[in-house]
């Protein structure tokens, strides 16, 4: 099987690599943005690291021909002076599918978030929703997985993880008070690459969480203690940092908008998991938070 994995170097990317490095029957197209990002990649046989250019049809679907399934990972959900959610969400979700139809892709596979929703109030939300909606009205069959918080080796969610479990004293939005349902990385991975390989019909939409709900002041203090460590949490309300940060990116446009805070301390609830849909064996939360901790390697 013959994939093509766009902004392979996001953290997903690099880790669903890493899965693909381990797996017999599979070659890959690792799609990203410059050549700089190629030293992030996995050095495999079975990865093949191409330059794309969304803004560039025709190379699009050069890079796309001859493969089943496109894994769309390109996304972002902080904002920057270099890039914004109409590019990064919506636009270059628009390139991909197009490619993909003229490539004859048989699978889109779409990383999306909980929450997305086409008419959200909330930009981010709406970007993803619109990026579904552009996937699943593309008259290819697909896969839309929506994630919560991920939580492995590199992901933004880890790094924050770790850092604020290694203080002793830290102050986070509305105390932490806020329920997440972190997934692991890996479990992420194997969902993408069994999508890939049955390739189902007709377009789902599935939300993918954790085992486990847990609040992020919760999730804080369980890093601290099996780092033998303890954090005293503290709360900046959420009102207040909303309208700093809104002050602050007036000025410097992107980085920790409103926006960004409303998608970061929303309760990450599913009516249902789709662990069962999607035949995956869930990581316990203990267990993640020990590999990223460092005491497990994958
Ligand atoms: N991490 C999470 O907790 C989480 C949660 C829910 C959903 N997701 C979704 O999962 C996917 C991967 O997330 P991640 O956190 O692993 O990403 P990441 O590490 O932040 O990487 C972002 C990727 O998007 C690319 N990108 C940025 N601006 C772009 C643009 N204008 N056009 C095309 N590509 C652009 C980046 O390429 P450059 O390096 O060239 O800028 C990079 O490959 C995203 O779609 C994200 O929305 C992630």
């Amino acid at each position: 099987m013959k994939i093509v994995v766009t902004g392979a170097n996001s953290s997903v990317g690099q880790n669903l690599l890493r899965h693909c490095t381990n797996a017999v029957d599979i070659d890959v197209i690792a799609g990203v943005r410059s050549e700089r990002a190629f030293s992030v990649l996995p050095n495999s046989s079975a990865i093949t690291p191409r330059v794309i250019s969304y803004g560039d049809p025709s190379d699009l679907t050069e890079a796309l021909k001859g493969s089943n399934c496109v894994v769309h990972l390109a996304g972002i959900l902080i904002e920057s002076k270099h890039t914004n959610y109409a590019a990064a969400n919506i636009a270059a979700t628009e390139a991909v599918v197009k490619a993909a139809n003229q490539a004859g892709i048989q699978h889109l596979v779409f990383i999306s978030v909980i929450g997305a929703e086409a008419n959200s109030r909330n930009a981010y939300f709406r970007s993803k929703g619109i990026a579904e909606k552009l996937v699943a009205e593309s008259g290819i069959s697909a896969t839309i997985i929506r994630t919560p918080i991920l939580l492995g080796h590199g992901t933004a969610g880890a790094n924050s993880l770790l850092s604020l479990s290694n203080r002793s004293k830290v102050k986070i939005l509305g105390g932490g008070a806020h329920s997440l349902r972190p997934l692991d990385i890996d479990d992420l991975s194997n969902a993408i690459l069994k999508v890939c390989r049955e390739r189902p019909e007709g377009v789902s939409i599935h939300e993918l969480v954790g085992p486990e709900a847990v609040t992020y002041r919760d999730l804080i203090a369980k890093a601290a203690n099996m780092q033998n460590k303890s954090v005293g949490v503290g709360s900046v309300p959420v009102v207040l940092a909303k309208f700093g940060a809104m002050v602050m990116t007036t000025f410097k446009g992107g980085g920790i908008t409103p926006t960004v805070i409303d998608v970061i301390t929303m309760d990450e609830n599913v009516k249902s998991n789709a662990d069962r849909a999607l035949s995956i064996q869930l990581t316990p939360l203990q267990n993640t938070l020990e590999k990223i901790i460092g005491k497990k390697l994958i």
